[in-house]
């Protein structure tokens, strides 16, 4: 917790020298007033200073100046220190890295420029980061704070502010929000991971759901994925214990006492409860538990999204998704398709599979050359209407359509597969 207490970021330099500007000066200024209050207490107490003695002094101009213009000056450098601090927390160097930062009701969530997503943040060392910081307009105001980089920036929903760091030493640094927000308020407690500029890398380009973390995006159960990048779990336990709201343990057909417009009724949790529990999630309030601590999820959840949810409520130990190399293979081989398709890089009848996704292709359209990439839309193409676009060096009409012969999710599978190849 206490985890760069000393400041690691190139900004955290200045602002700690401001705080012991001030709080050198603070000192200072205590220790003599207390100092002559004690000083006069012991000399004019009334014992050693009979009260005819007192004289009534109504004005000293020397000494009026002197109280006027030393604490002036002091002010002033206190200015001095504190603004050129300020300034080196908002000066955001042009070479950036810029992060999207959404705080929400209970949780932070960082987009990176390349479209992963974290909870936590985390950074390469020695590099300028770019905070784009904002909260959603139905959400409340939440503060960004990062005690080890010296920095804080209040989020108020609907504007974006900006916030900069450099952080200068490895390790893992708290985020709080520090702006009480309800009762999940706490929840909002994150880490940012500074790593070497090697092992961000290799996690930023890799498929890794964190640096830490073996399990590829990919692989993880997709319901379960949406739950965590969406905050769900700030209020809903996967291991059966109440936060704000009811833990997601055992959700799927179990009996809850739920209250409508005001009686309580038995409602067995199925499609229908869950869908409207997430659309609408103040209609049907499960006993012991509050209104109005969460707000829907429509627009921000599609239908699919709520589908793939409700798969992982009916059958949450089913963690990954099948091995999609060893049924990729499958549906390869039961096909036909490496019969004309190496996946080592030599080409046959047809084009390697091995680095095909995205790679550019230049292909024959309507007898013309054109450059395209090979992505998703670009292989469903080529498996159900191989011949629309034949690539260069290759003859039309050597592969038939599979239209009718793979479904969506086989084709689903190899598109996967080649990404990864
Ligand atoms: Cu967000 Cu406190």
């Amino acid at each position: 917790m206490l985890n760069g207490i000393e400041g690691v970021s190139t900004a955290s330099g200045s602002v700690n020298t401001a705080m012991y500007v001030v709080y050198g000066i603070s000192i200072g200024v205590f220790v003599l007033v207390i100092g002559i209050m004690f000083y006069f207490a012991y000399k004019y107490s009334s014992k050693r200073y009979p009260r005819n003695k007192i004289k009534n002094i109504e004005h000293n101009t020397p000494l009026e100046i002197v109280w006027t213009v030393i604490p002036l000056f002091l002010v002033m450098i206190m200015f001095y220190y504190g603004f050129s601090s300020l300034k080196a927390l908002r000066t955001i160097p042009k070479n950036n890295m810029e992060i999207q930062v959404t705080g929400q009701m209970w949780f932070w969530k960082h987009k990176y420029p390349n479209g992963k997503v974290t909870k936590d943040l985390y950074v390469p060392v020695g590099k300028n980061i770019k905070l784009d910081l904002t909260a959603p307009k139905n959400d409340v105001i939440h503060s960004y704070y990062v005690p080890a980089f010296r920095f804080k920036q209040d989020v108020v929903p609907g504007y974006t502010y900006h916030a900069w760091f450099n952080a200068t030493k490895k390790g893992a640094y708290d985020i709080e929000c520090a702006e009480y927000c309800g009762l999940g308020h706490s929840s909002m407690l994150a880490k940012v991971y500074v790593l070497s500029q090697k092992d961000f890398d290799e996690w930023y380009n890799s498929d890794r759901k964190t640096p830490f973390s073996k399990e590829s995006a990919s692989d993880e159960n997709p319901g379960l994925a949406l739950i965590k990048s969406n905050g769900c779990t700030s209020c809903h336990t996967l291991d059966g214990s109440p936060l704000v709201g009811p833990s997601f343990k055992g959700l799927w057909g179990r009996s809850e006492k739920v209250k409508i417009d005001g009686v309580l009724k038995d409602v067995v949790v199925d499609e229908k409860y869950l869908k409207e529990s997430i659309l609408n999630p103040n209609a049907d309030i499960v006993e012991g538990f509050n209104a109005g601590m969460m707000s829907s999820y429509k627009g921000k959840l599609s239908d699919k999204d709520i589908g793939n949810i409700i798969e992982y409520f009916k059958n949450p130990n089913a963690k990954k998704k099948e091995d999609v190399k060893a049924k990729a293979t499958e549906i390869l081989e039961s096909n036909g398709c490496l019969g004309c398709h190496s996946t080592d890089g030599s080409p046959l009848v047809g084009p390697s599979y091995k680095g095909i996704f995205g790679r550019k292709v230049k292909v024959k359209i309507d007898g013309t050359l054109k450059e395209v990439v090979s992505d998703a839309s670009y292989l469903r193409e080529s498996i159900l209407d191989p011949n629309a676009k034949v690539v260069d060096g290759f003859s039309a009409g050597m592969m038939s359509s599979y239209k009718g012969k793979l479904s969506d999710k086989d084709i689903d599978i190899l598109i996967a597969y080649f990404k990864g190849l």
